[in-house]
Parts: structure tokens; C-alpha cells; sequence
């Protein structure tokens, strides 16, 4: 099924409501990533100007959205994507982002970027000193077994630019990464 897309201010109070679930459900293993403030974040993306965000919809429910926020002049952030998880690997966060790229191309953006949080072990750096030299560290990044987003837009074509060292605790690094639109 093809999913339709949806901005944020055209979904009703009810979707709003699953836009929030999804971001809780996505991100389950990771609790302190959203949580209870879930609601919050979605009501962002509905008050803050510098946010925008869309959703996709199947049969009127919501199973994905994703946010942009105006950052830079010429560079938004990718913030945040979700898919729920009974909808994942059916090609829904590739169309979510291929969707915002082309919003973004359209509104004169030329890099988006996003940091993908490694706290629990999904990347080879996990629970390794990045110091020092952190920049050399990128070159080797590889998934473990337990799979990372990372992954996932390395293969939509975005490349790694950063490394925030004990971003999230020791040993738990963010993983900035960006593309050229
Ligand atoms: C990461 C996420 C958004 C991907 O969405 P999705 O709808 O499951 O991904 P898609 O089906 O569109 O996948 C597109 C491609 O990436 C691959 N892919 C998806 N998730 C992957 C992962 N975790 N590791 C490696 N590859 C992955 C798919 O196999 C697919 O490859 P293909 O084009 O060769 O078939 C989704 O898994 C999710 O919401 N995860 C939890 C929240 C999260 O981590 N968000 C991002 C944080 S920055």
C-alpha cells in the first residue's frame, strides 16, 4: 500500500494522537529519546515556526511521519523519523524522506543532516574512547548484529560528517550525518 502524505496542521485531533504513539512505540527501546514528552514534540512541529512535518497515512491511520527544523539558511535537520513498528521495512522511512528532500530541494535547501544516537549498541562505536582523533573514527563505522538507523540512511545516501563523543553517557555516541540535495 502506498501511503498518502499528510502535513501536521491537516491531521485530525485523533491522528495527532497516533502521530504521538508512533514516535513512542518507534522508539520504545530508547525511552528517554521521547517518552511521555511525545505529545510535546508532536505539538511542536504544529507551533514552532522553524518546524514542519508530515505524516504518512494508511486507510486513515498513521504509521510514519517526519519533521524538519530551519536550522541553517541553506540546511534543514532531519528531526525526527518514525515508523511504527508493524509497518517498518516496507519502504515507508525511505518515502517519508525522499518526500521531504524533494520539499527541501524545492525551498532551496541544499544539505539536510540529522544525528542518529548510538546509546545502546547498534554501531562499532559503541562503548569505545573516540578520543583522540574522532574524525579518523568515521571512516570504519559498521552496524552490529542489533542493526542501527544509521544504516539505513547510508543507503539513502547520506554520509556520516560528525561524531559527538559521549553524547549520550560514555562510550554513547551521536552520529551526525548529511547529504547534498
Ligand atoms: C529507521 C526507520 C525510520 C526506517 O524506516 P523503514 O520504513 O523501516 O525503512 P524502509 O523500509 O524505508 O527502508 C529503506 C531501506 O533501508 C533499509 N533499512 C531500514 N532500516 C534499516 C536498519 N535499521 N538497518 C539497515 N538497513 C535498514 C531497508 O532494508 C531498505 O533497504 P532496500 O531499499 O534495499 O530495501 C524505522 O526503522 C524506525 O522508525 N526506526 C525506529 C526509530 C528510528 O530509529 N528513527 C531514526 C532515528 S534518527
Amino acid at each position: 500500500m502506498t501511503p498518502r502524505f499528510v502535513d501536521f496542521p491537516d491531521l485530525s485531533p485523533e491522528q495527532r494522537t497516533e502521530a504521538a504513539r508512533v514516535l513512542r512505540d518507534a522508539f520504545a527501546d530508547r525511552p528517554e529519546a521521547f517518552g511521555d514528552q511525545a505529545e510535546d514534540e508532536v505539538e511542536s512541529f504544529l507551533s514552532d515556526e522553524d518546524r514542519a512535518a508530515f505524516a504518512a497515512v494508511e486507510d486513515g491511520r498513521v504509521v510514519g511521519w517526519i519533521g524538519r527544523v530551519a536550522t541553517y539558511s541553506h540546511a534543514w535537520e532531519l528531526h525526527p523519523l518514525a515508523v511504527t513498528p508493524g509497518r517498518q521495512r516496507h519502504g515507508i522511512g525511505a518515502a517519508l524522506t525522499r518526500e521531504l528532500e524533494a520539499r527541501a530541494k524545492a525551498a532551496e535547501v541544499i544539505t539536510l543532516y540529522l544525528g542518529t544516537d548510538d546509546e545502546y549498541g547498534g554501531t562499532s562505536l559503541h562503548g569505545s574512547d573516540l578520543y583522540p582523533d574522532v574524525a579518523g573514527k568515521i571512516a570504519g563505522v559498521t552496524a552490529t548484529a542489533r542493526g542501527h538507523a544509521f544504516a539505513f540512511y547510508r543507503r539513502l545516501g547520506y554520509e556520516i560528517v560528525g561524531l559527538i563523543p559521549d553524547a549520550n553517557g560514555p562510550g554513547k555516541p551521536d552520529i551526525l550525518m548529511a547529504k547534498r540535495l
